[in-house]
């Protein structure tokens, strides 16, 4: 028999109340788009309206609800609004995230600043505007995107690498405080998806998928309530393996690998 999943299953999208933070493209555009086809109550937020607005392509049970992602009191707002219009939310999935393909010599910390910020200061802010509210229901999911890229470093993600790294450990310590209390915590790590993103980077990317894959794939996780949803397997679990190499091994296979 198998175990009982970590998570609640979540699959009877009608009616069920997402906010989706990081839709105006690429996964999170996906996720959106299939969530609002399968009924849910989708709340649509990012920086640039319009591209919300072609995302949610005026179906009724789509809401745009620009936002920066960096600015607390817009996660107030927003979170305001969904409260006055729909009495709450039921999962929140952070999607927004800035990358930008840097070698170590490329360091900029101003410009690592804005990178940290989007993807894990933003999560924070977001993490303190909806929590009081679900702790209080006893009941929400959240869903935190972070990437294979957090499971080791890997040359060009060298400010993007640390902020998923630090999103799989704060998705790992969220399940233990918040799963006892009754709220749901998944862990989201894709590999490479072909989305405005990765179209930075100038290499070869292995194991592409398209955005509408990966939001297969996220639903298919959702619906099994896996705490953590990676894909594709073939991919994550080559890294997940030499991520546990010792040093010696995992340095000389990385820069063979990427012929360093
Ligand atoms: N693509 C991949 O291969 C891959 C792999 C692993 C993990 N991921 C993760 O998957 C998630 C989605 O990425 P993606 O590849 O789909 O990239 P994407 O198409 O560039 O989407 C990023 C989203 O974040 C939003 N965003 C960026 N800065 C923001 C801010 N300050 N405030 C609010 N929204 C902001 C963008 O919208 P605006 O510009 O309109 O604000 C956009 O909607 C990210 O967390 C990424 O790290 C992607």
């Amino acid at each position: 028999m198998w175990p009982s999943p970590l998570n609640p299953r979540l699959k009877n999208w009608s009616g069920t109340r997402v906010w989706v933070v990081g839709a105006s493209s690429g996964i999170g555009a996906a996720v959106a788009q299939k969530l609002i086809g399968q009924g849910a109550k989708v709340a649509l937020s990012a920086r640039h309206f319009e591209k919300l607005e072609l995302v949610a392509a005026n179906r009724p049970n789509a809401l745009v609800l620009p936002m920066d992602v960096t600015e607390p009191e817009a996660w107030e707002a927003g979170h305001a609004a969904l409260r006055a219009l729909w009495g709450g939310v039921d999962l929140v999935v952070f999607c927004a995230a800035d990358y930008q393909p840097l070698r170590a010599w490329e360091i900029e910390a101003a410009r690592a600043r804005r990178t940290i910020e989007v993807n894990l200061t933003g999560v924070y802010f977001g993490l303190e505007t909806i929590l009081p509210t679900m702790l209080a229901r006893h009941a929400g999911n959240i869903a935190i995107i972070a990437s294979v890229a957090g499971y080791m470093g890997l040359p060009n993600a060298t400010v993007y690498g640390p902020t998923k790294a630090a999103l799989i450990n704060l998705a790992e310590l969220l399940y233990a405080d918040l799963h006892p209390k009754g709220l749901g915590v998944f862990l989201i790590n894709p590999g490479f998806v072909k989305t405005p993103l990765t179209a930075r980077n100038t290499f070869t990317m292995p194991a592409l998928l398209t955005p509408e894959q990966a939001a297969d794939r996220i639903l298919a996780g959702l619906a099994r309530g896996q705490f953590q949803i990676d894909f594709p397997r073939r991919f994550t679990l080559l890294v997940q393996l030499a991520s546990l190499l010792p040093y010696r091994w995992r340095f000389a296979l990385l820069n063979r690998a990427l012929g360093l």
